[in-house]
């Protein structure tokens, strides 16, 4: 849909080797993209790669641990050594944790911090000192519609994410001199495998989460295409599906009947999975 745009364009991604990420890097290689594909599992990076080098197409992997920033500015520069700069930096790896509050261990909490906030924030870095060497470029933050407003049993989480919020925005404000746009995405519940990797405390269990999700999951090519268009039509923001723009504009409108819908559903799931009983 986008192919024009994204033909030729440089583009690194964190987290490509799996779900979303790996989503994009097959679009945008597809759509005429070089792609510099980062994950901390190396082999599937580049399995993804040699698939798409096998269609043609230009893609290459490297092991980012995205919480170490040498190994995030890695990417960048293996992007810039191979292509000559970076079009497009796509800081979208992940992880989840799951968890009554009291529950969750603080090594998990500082894990997912270091992954869904500093590890974007590093990524974030490293683009943007590049584009403010070539004068310009895309920095793409793959938030969560949890950047927008708060969520029981995924407090971590929503830190993690309503803080990546603010940063975007705030470097937005700096990068536009600059010719450095920026997009953060917040989408809904996607299919992939955030759940099944992600970390479970007290007695929530992984097969129950897709349960206690009130609605239907948004599949991959669907959240890929709305993230492309965002980033080809320059939007500084992609909340979607729609029940995303809802609760947004809910939690905009008045907060405290979105507290209040909140305790409510907790009431009912605890009810429902009876975590109160191991209290
Ligand atoms: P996923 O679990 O399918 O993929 C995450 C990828 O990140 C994997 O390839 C994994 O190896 C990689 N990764 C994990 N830790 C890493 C690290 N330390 N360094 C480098 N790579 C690492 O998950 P998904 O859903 O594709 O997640 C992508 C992004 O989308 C995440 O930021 C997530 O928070 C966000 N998101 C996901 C939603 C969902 O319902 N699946 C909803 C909203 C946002």
């Amino acid at each position: 849909m986008h192919n024009q745009h994204f033909s030729g364009k440089i583009v690194a991604i964190t987290g490509g080797a799996r779900g979303l990420g790996r989503g994009l890097a097959e679009a945008l290689s597809r759509a005429g993209a070089n792609v510099v594909v980062g994950d901390i599992d190396l082999g599937a990076a580049e399995a993804l790669c040699a698939g798409l080098s096998a269609e043609g197409r230009t893609a290459s992997a490297v092991h980012v641990d995205v919480t170490d920033p040498a190994s995030v500015e890695r990417l960048v520069t293996e992007a810039v050594t191979r292509h000559g700069r970076l079009d497009c930096m796509i800081n979208n790896a992940g992880i989840a944790a799951i968890g009554e509050f009291e529950h969750v261990p603080a090594e998990t909490m500082r894990r997912v911090i270091d992954i869904d906030l500093l590890g974007a924030a590093y990524g974030t870095l490293s683009a943007y000192r590049q584009m403010l060497r070539q004068g310009g470029g895309h920095i793409v933050n793959v938030a969560s519609m949890l950047a927008l407003f708060p969520n029981p049993m995924s407090a971590a989480y929503v830190a993690a994410k309503h803080g990546l919020r603010g940063l975007t925005r705030s470097v937005m404000a700096e990068g536009a001199t600059h010719g450095i746009h920026f997009t953060t995405v917040c989408p809904g519940y996607i299919a992939t495998n955030l759940f099944e990797a992600g970390s479970f405390a007290g007695s929530i269990k992984k097969h129950q989460v897709l349960e206690r999700i009130p609605f239907r999951l948004i599949d991959v090519d669907t959240a890929v295409a709305r993230t492309l268009s965002a980033i080809a039509t320059r939007k500084p923001i992609a909340v979607f599906p729609f029940y995303a723009r809802v609760l947004w504009w809910i939690e905009r409108l008045s907060p405290r009947l979105l507290d209040a819908a909140l305790r409510l559903m907790m009431k009912q799931q605890r009810r429902r999975f009876d975590s109160v009983a191991t209290r």
